[in-house]
């Protein structure tokens, strides 16, 4: 594992957003930088980290880690689904298949946990047993593993992610009924295949949202697959554990960031807090070892920095003019 000096060399350079000519019609998402050209869109994962849907700052490393991610499970995954990866020109850069976007996320949840006001612990126990058109047995505890895992579509469209039923979703012209099918086989398909690797790896994928589009009236799968920022892991060895003791579990994932956050008393509403160093520290930390556990690999820091490498990359892969 990278030591900590590595990643504190890197506070005062990381990618925070690029801006770069010639290379397509640029958008900025919360966490990468898009640029769209006829039929391609060439994807930059930033160093940027969002909670509550409000960016917060950046991380070291952070970007890499998300994009290499991404990129493990699309090729781990690809003959079970087919998806929109073209290229990876550079470890934080991504070449896809530009997709009409489905206008909702397909999250796949096996267990019941969550702490923004709609995820379904928080409805729980609020009282409410129908999620997403799910039922809910009584008795369920925080945390607990679902019978199956169930499919929760939310709305991507707007600020906050809202979600809903099926049933909901196909009423509101948001999807018709043979995507929403198409889509939720195979999200609960590559969840299955993705919560069998992280038990190998002595994780748990505890939830994960997917993202599809459309592509000549195929559904592909777009966006990032399996990362920390899309998903819920927990380390196995302790679930049993923590759960019968009624503790929150130990996690690989942004929940560290969601948490501090939360503990300041932000949600999402007013101004972000700013993230201090030893924060940003801590969550390269978390990050660089969810990449190393899930993939079995070791994490690469390059000495080049980073925004001038990926230009580089760029340029001698033929993307950019020289
Ligand atoms: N293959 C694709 N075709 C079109 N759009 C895509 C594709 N893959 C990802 N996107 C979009 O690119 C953006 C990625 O940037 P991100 O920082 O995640 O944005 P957001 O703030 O919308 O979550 C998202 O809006 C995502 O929907
Ligand atoms: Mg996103």
């Amino acid at each position: 594992m990278i030591c900590d000096s590595r990643i504190r060399d890197e506070l005062g350079r990381t990618l925070e957003s690029t801006h770069i000519d010639g290379l397509g019609e640029r958008t900025q998402g919360k966490v990468r930088d898009s640029y769209r050209r006829p039929g391609i869109r060439i994807i930059i994962a930033t160093d940027r980290i969002s909670a509550f849907d409000c960016v917060l700052g950046t991380v070291p490393f952070k970007g890499q880690v998300l994009n290499q991610l991404a990129a493990f499970w699309f090729e781990k995954t690809g003959a079970l689904a087919p998806n929109h990866v073209v290229d990876v020109p550079d470890p934080n850069v991504m070449v896809v298949e530009e997709c009409d976007q489905l206008a909702i996320e397909f999250v796949v949840r096996g267990y019941i946990t969550g702490i923004t006001n709609t995820s379904p612990w928080t409805q729980y126990q609020r009282g409410i047993r129908d999620y997403c058109g799910h039922r809910l047995p009584d008795g369920l505890r925080r945390d607990q593993k679902l019978d199956a895992p169930i499919l929760t579509p939310t709305t991507k469209l707007e600020k906050h992610d809202r979600p809903l039923s099926r049933q909901a979703a196909i009423a509101e012209g948001l999807i018709d009924a043979a995507t929403f099918e198409a889509a939720s086989a195979i999200c609960l398909k590559l969840y299955d295949f993705g919560a069998r690797h992280a038990a190998r790896q002595g994780l748990i994928l505890a939830d994960t949202k997917y993202e599809l589009g459309l592509r000549n009236g195929a559904v592909k799968v777009t966006d990032e697959m399996h990362t920390p920022d899309s998903s819920r892991y927990w380390f196995a060895d302790t679930y049993r554990e923590l759960f019968d003791a009624g503790r929150d579990q130990r996690k690989l994932d942004k929940e560290y960031v969601r948490e501090w956050c939360a503990g300041l008393g932000f949600r999402g509403d007013g101004a972000p807090p700013a993230m201090p160093d030893e924060v940003r520290v801590e969550a390269a930390k978390r990050y660089i070892r969810a990449y190393e556990i899930i993939t079995g690999r070791e994490f690469k820091a390059p000495d080049e920095p980073v925004a001038g490498r990926i230009e580089s990359a760029l340029k001698t892969k033929g993307y950019l003019a020289p």
